[in-house]
Parts: C-alpha cells; sequence; structure tokens
C-alpha cells in the first residue's frame, strides 16, 4: 500500500469512527412534555404575588399570573428569539424579555420584536388548591 493510499484509508476510518459519537453529542437530551393536566403549585402561591413560575414542571416551563378567583392565563415563559425567561410585568400587563426587550401581550402574543413568535400557552385552572395547567 502506498503511503498515500494508507493516509486516506486511516482518513477515511477516522471520520467513520466518530461519526456516532458526533451524532450522539448533537441528539437532544429534553425530557417528553407531558400533554396531560399537571399541577404546577397551589393557589395560596399564586395568590401571593400574582404569578407563579414552574420552570421543571411535567408540562414544560409554566409562567402562570393572575389569580385563583380571576384574570388566570398561562405561557411558557421561554422566549421566541434566542430562550432567556421572560418576566411578567404587572404594571403594563406585559410579557418582557430582559435580554433584548421582546414584549408579548396577555396571550402571548409579540407586540415588540426581535422576537416574531408568539409564546407558547398553557389551558389553566383552579382544581382544590391547585394550580394546574395542559399545553393547549
Ligand atoms: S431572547 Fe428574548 S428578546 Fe432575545
Amino acid at each position: 500500500m502506498k503511503r498515500r493510499d494508507f493516509m486516506n484509508w486511516v482518513g477515511l476510518g477516522g471520520i467513520a469512527s466518530s461519526l456516532p459519537v458526533a451524532i450522539a453529542a448533537c441528539s437532544s437530551q429534553t425530557t417528553p412534555v407531558s400533554r396531560d393536566w399537571q399541577t404546577v403549585g397551589t393557589s395560596a402561591e399564586l395568590d401571593k404575588t400574582g404569578q407563579l413560575l414552574a420552570k421543571n414542571s411535567p408540562a414544560g416551563p409554566v409562567l402562570v399570573v393572575g389569580t385563583s378567583n380571576a384574570n388566570l392565563t398561562a405561557v411558557n415563559p421561554t422566549c421566541t428569539h434566542a430562550g432567556c425567561t421572560v418576566a411578567w410585568k404587572a404594571e403594563t400587563k406585559k410579557f418582557v424579555c430582559p435580554c433584548h426587550d421582546s414584549e408579548f401581550g396577555i396571550d402571548g402574543k409579540v407586540q415588540k420584536g426581535p422576537a416574531t413568535e408568539a409564546l407558547k400557552t398553557y389551558a389553566v385552572k383552579i382544581e382544590g388548591n391547585s394550580v394546574i395547567v395542559k399545553p393547549s
């Protein structure tokens, strides 16, 4: 075998043997999101500040705003621009992203960019003393 043939053979072998490792490193490690109703906190927790953040709920990240008596809304607080966590501003009734100032209405729709896609929303209700949500 000539030196050039040997180097080509070794080079192809190296690429072929490292491909599965590269694919595994790029694959997503996220846990599946439940499509059922999930408890994300208590109505007492929600009523204390008018918002309830459950970053690791089985339904995915959830931010519930409102009170147990009225105006309940739940969104996925992950900004659709680059993934920062939006905050609820009760005085202006908007979700505001701290990274690049995108703003979303209480329905999750974009009011100001750079984000172009709405926040994902959840159906939300109070059952007993629990706040429960379900992807909508
Ligand atoms: S990550 Fe939210 S505006 Fe950029």
